[in-house]
């Protein structure tokens, strides 16, 4: 028998706690400079966040939201046009859609539990202007097909990475396959600030010049007005921020790796459970474990006992896939993410565990399933 420990799905003080002597420093450092909006440290920042996946061009932008809305503007979405998207995603997928001026179409997911490209084909109408991947839980599509089903159709991909920086299929960055995609740093991101923050990365220059405009009141890089914009721009602060947690991403990376991995080791044997892939199973993808997010037999009784034992989980999105918000219009029926929905749960996957803490999970999951 294990002692009682206590492990928060996330431990949000944490967030700030664990390198409050560099964040002091770099409190002191802006503040002195006066360094608020649109400073040095964003311009690096946005550097580093292009060097780092192989893009041409990165802006740092509010929010990954904003930053997926202004790249589907950017694209020149018109009313009536349709976007195929997972409906295994957060709603801020669908939403940016929306907000863009078009219609969602939420599909299914494949035996990935990310977006079916057979899925997709079946739901491309004359409308059908995108496909939008959703890079989930820091693991990348196989763009394969789903690239070659755009380029065929002639559509527009954007990429959801907002949890999958870093993140890689055959070697090439999330973000990096369709025209744009938006990248996240909300706290709880592997690469996380302390506030909301996103980053729009492109290859395209006609792309980011206009998600530029847009996200800065319609001035270009010169400050000249080009046409109508607003106001959704990453803080100076915020980008310094985030300019120092990417010096060591690889190494947080590696670590969130080595925990998958012991999940693996401990729970691979459990037939109530379904894990996501290992680290090492696939040499086709390099997953950054954003979560840790598998699928469990008798799952709210798993989380109940979790949780009567000190152990922080999630389902994530309130228990539902983007088209079972019925108030937002949606009719469709999709079986297989319905199902998944019923059965998703993740564990604490984040730096502030233990490889003690990690221990116990497995052992209080193991417990659980041998009562
Ligand atoms: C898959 C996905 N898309 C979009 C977003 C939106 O990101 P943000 O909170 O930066 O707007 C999130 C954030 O949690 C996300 O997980």
């Amino acid at each position: 028998m294990s002692h009682q420990r206590n492990v928060p799905f996330f431990n949000y003080p944490r967030a700030y706690l664990d390198d409050r002597s560099d964040l002091l420093q770099i409190f002191e450092d802006v503040g002195n400079r006066g360094a608020f909006i649109m400073q040095k440290d964003l311009r690096d920042f946005e550097a580093a966040l292009a060097g780092y996946t192989g893009a041409k061009h990165a802006i740092g932008v509010a929010n990954a939201t904003d930053g997926l809305e202004l790249a589907w503007m950017a694209i020149g979405l018109r009313s009536g046009d349709e976007v195929i998207c997972c409906s295994h995603t957060m709603l801020a997928t669908a939403a940016s859609i929306v907000t863009a001026g078009g219609r969602p179409v939420p599909v299914e997911i494949g035996e990935d539990n990310l977006i079916d490209p057979d899925a997709v084909e079946a739901a491309i109408t004359p409308r059908t202007v995108g496909i939008m991947p959703t890079q989930l839980n820091g693991r990348t599509c196989n763009m394969d097909r789903l690239m070659d089903i755009a380029q065929k159709k002639g559509l527009f991909v954007v990429e959801d990475a907002a949890q999958a920086l870093g993140s890689r299929f055959k070697g090439k960055h999330a973000g990096t396959f369709g025209k744009a995609a938006a990248i996240s740093f909300f706290p709880a991101k592997v690469l996380g600030c302390l506030g909301d923050g996103g980053g729009v990365i492109t290859n395209d220059y006609s792309i980011f010049d206009k998600v530029y405009q847009l996200h800065d009141h319609g001035r270009d890089v010169n400050g000249e007005v080009r046409g109508w914009g607003r106001n959704s721009r990453l803080d100076n602060l915020q980008a310094a921020i985030l300019n120092h947690r990417l010096a060591s991403y690889d190494k947080i990376i590696a670590r969130r790796r080595a925990i998958a991995a012991m999940y693996q080791e401990r729970l691979g044997k459990l037939e109530e459970l379904s894990l996501p892939p290992a680290p090492d199973a696939n040499p086709d993808h390099f997953d950054i474990y954003q979560n840790y997010e598998l699928q469990a037999d008798r799952r709210d009784e798993l989380k109940e006992f979790l949780r009567s034992n000190g152990i922080g989980t999630l389902i994530q999105w309130g228990g539902k896939a983007v088209h079972q918000w019925e108030r937002l219009g949606f009719t469709c029926h999709l079986p297989k993410v319905e199902r998944f929905f019923e059965r998703c749960i993740m564990l604490p996957m984040n730096m502030f565990i233990n490889n003690e803490d990690v221990s116990y999970v497995c052992d209080k999951v193991e417990e659980f399933y041998r009562k």
